[in-house]
């Protein structure tokens, strides 16, 4: 731990009775950069950052923000985060306007210019009440709470929940504005190809235990891929033998299917030989990575 560690929790555990929510969880956060949360539904995403920001207590361990313990100064850490509640509860019968003006006024300081840009980035219709707007208009509005006051720390819980295509990019633009402008972000996601478009680390979480946390290079490193080439003509077997990270090869006729793991490099370069059609990759789904760091868990205890 040092001065640039923005979050760090200690055996972190938070239990709901004798549910277990979160159990023994460590997270460093560091200045500056996209930290990613990902696991499935249920796996403990939403208990981790409410028991950060101190909305609920943790059942052990400990937590700082900033350096300062979040049960002590949980009002101080506040006022320096922007959050974004997962299950977004809006002011139905306020107007977006409404609500930003008065979430903006109970901190203070709020550049409405700001939010004003914000609003027509991603063509939120402000004066237009709540209570009518779709899933993906109000998770706007609740972005656009998060961000309005430029806080140094971004806590997210599924930010893109809703989004469009369009306004997930939009979505990703800012993160990048907001990391470049050396604010740090912590976003929650149980989508891979998310999380490795826009995170430097990431946290893999799986129920209630963080299994690992990894650079995105690391991450993708250990990636296992299905892959199906379609090629001009028939294709020997024989000359896909042996290549590293590739295995389970099967060639019926033009088509050689077969699962690569990490690096497609080999693969690639053997398949130029051949006039080739058509690749198709099945990214590896969040159990497919779950059971690599399972596996290899096992193969550590041997
Ligand atoms: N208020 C609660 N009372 C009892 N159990 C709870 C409560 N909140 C969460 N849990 C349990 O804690 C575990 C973790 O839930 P949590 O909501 O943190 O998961 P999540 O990763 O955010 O999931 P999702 O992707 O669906 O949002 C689950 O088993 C859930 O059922
Ligand atoms: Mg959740």
């Amino acid at each position: 731990m040092n001065n640039d560690t923005i979050i760090n929790t200690v055996k972190l555990t938070k239990y709901y009775g004798k549910q277990k929510g979160i159990e023994e969880v460590d997270l460093q956060v560091q200045r500056g950069e996209v930290f990613g949360y990902l696991g499935p539904n249920g796996a403990g995403k939403t208990t981790t950052i409410r028991t950060i920001l101190d909305f609920i207590r943790p059942t052990r361990g400990s937590t700082t923000v900033f350096d300062l313990d979040t049960r002590q100064h949980s009002v101080e850490i506040h006022r320096r985060v922007g959050y974004l509640n997962g299950e977004l509860a809006l002011y139905n019968d306020m107007t977006g306007e409404d609500l930003l003006k008065y979430l903006g006024n109970l901190r203070g300081g709020l550049d409405w210019k700001y939010v004003k840009d914000l609003a027509a980035r991603f063509q939120c219709d402000l004066p237009r009440r709540i209570q009518g707007l779709s899933l993906g208009n109000k998770q706007k509005l609740g972005l656009l709470q998060a961000f309005m006051h430029k806080p140094e720390l971004l806590i997210l819980d599924e930010p893109t929940n809703g989004l469009d295509p369009l306004m997930q990019h939009e979505f990703y633009d800012l993160l990048n504005e907001t990391k470049k402008a050396g604010r740090t972000i912590f976003l929650s996601s149980h989508v891979l190809p998310e999380v490795e478009k826009v995170c430097d680390r990431v946290g893999i979480i799986r129920q209630g235990k963080v299994v690992a946390v990894e650079t995105i290079e690391t991450l993708k490193s250990h990636s296992i891929r299905q892959l199906e080439i379609h090629f001009a003509r028939v294709v020997p077997k024989e000359k896909f033998s042996n290549l590293p990270g590739v295995r389970d090869i099967n060639v019926q006729n033009n088509i050689l299917t077969c699962t690569v793991v990490g690096s497609l490099d080999a693969l690639v370069k053997a398949s130029a030989q051949f006039e080739v059609v058509n690749i198709i990759s099945h990214e590896p789904s969040l159990e497919d990575i779950f059971m690599t760091y399972y596996n290899e868990g096992k193969n550590n205890v041997k």
